[in-house]
């Protein structure tokens, strides 16, 4: 493995409403062109060796509060998705695992989300963390209560292991301008490289991507610690 390769990143996939709006298209539209996107990304980091996960904001809690026919809207194009991309996921051996609270989905999107969880089971390479109803802080209160229930002691660990996801995140990249973490990953990102980028997601591609993660290369990490 080369050095400082991030085995796991995330990303905050923004922009998909500017990117349709500023060709005179609906928002829903960039939504659309958004999930193109993911399934390149996706595929890339699944060839590419030392990229173990791959963590995608798909949904928030608080994307709830958009108008109604744009959440209805993203509900049908993630079922869509799950359901065209499962021959992605088997040709490349790509695990699928939703993280957040699924209980917020009706039952036929949680049966897809079910059936390509169910059928990923057994890949075992690039492991996509879809993060659907999801929220940073939501995910620690869950975990904590789920401890509490078990009467298991709190410490970093047990709470590390009851999170959605237990991965510490090397590269985090938001797209579309914005310089916050919008309630992601807030935990597993304690000593992520942060990359804020101006392309929108629909415009985003593997070569940036492979320029981010060139640059994140060189980065010195450190933990908290000295210069080795
Ligand atoms: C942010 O763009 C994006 C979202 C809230 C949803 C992300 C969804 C996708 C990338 C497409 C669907 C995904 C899958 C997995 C099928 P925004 O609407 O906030 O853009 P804006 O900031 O320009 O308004």
């Amino acid at each position: 493995m080369s050095v400082n390769t991030p085995q796991h990143i995330a990303i905050i996939m923004d922009g998909n409403g500017r990117w349709a709006q500023l060709q005179g298209l609906k928002r829903v539209k960039g939504h659309e062109a958004g999930a193109e996107i993911v399934r390149e990304i996706t595929t890339y980091c699944s060839k590419h060796d030392d990229i173990e996960q791959l963590t995608l904001y798909a949904f928030s809690t608080e994307n709830w509060k958009r108008p109604k026919l744009e959440v209805e809207f993203l509900m049908k194009l993630l079922e869509r998705y799950l359901k065209n991309e499962l021959d992605t996921y088997m040709g490349n051996n790509i695990r699928f695992n939703p993280i957040g609270d699924l209980s917020g989905f009706s039952r036929p999107l949680l049966t897809t989300i079910e059936m390509v969880q169910e059928k990923t089971r057994h890949n075992n390479g690039l492991v996509q963390n879809l993060a659907l109803n999801y929220g940073s802080k939501d995910e620690i209160v869950r975990a904590v209560n789920k401890l509490v229930k078990e009467n298991s002691e709190i410490t970093e660990e047990s709470l590390n292991s009851a999170l959605d996801c237990s991965s510490s995140v090397d590269l985090l990249v938001r797209t579309g301008g914005d310089r916050r973490l919008s309630n992601y990953l807030l935990w597993q990102s304690a000593y992520a490289e942060l990359f804020f980028i101006n392309t929108l997601w629909p415009d985003f591609s593997t070569y940036e991507l492979e320029t981010i993660i060139h640059q994140f290369t060189t980065i010195e990490r450190r933990f908290g610690g000295l210069k080795s």
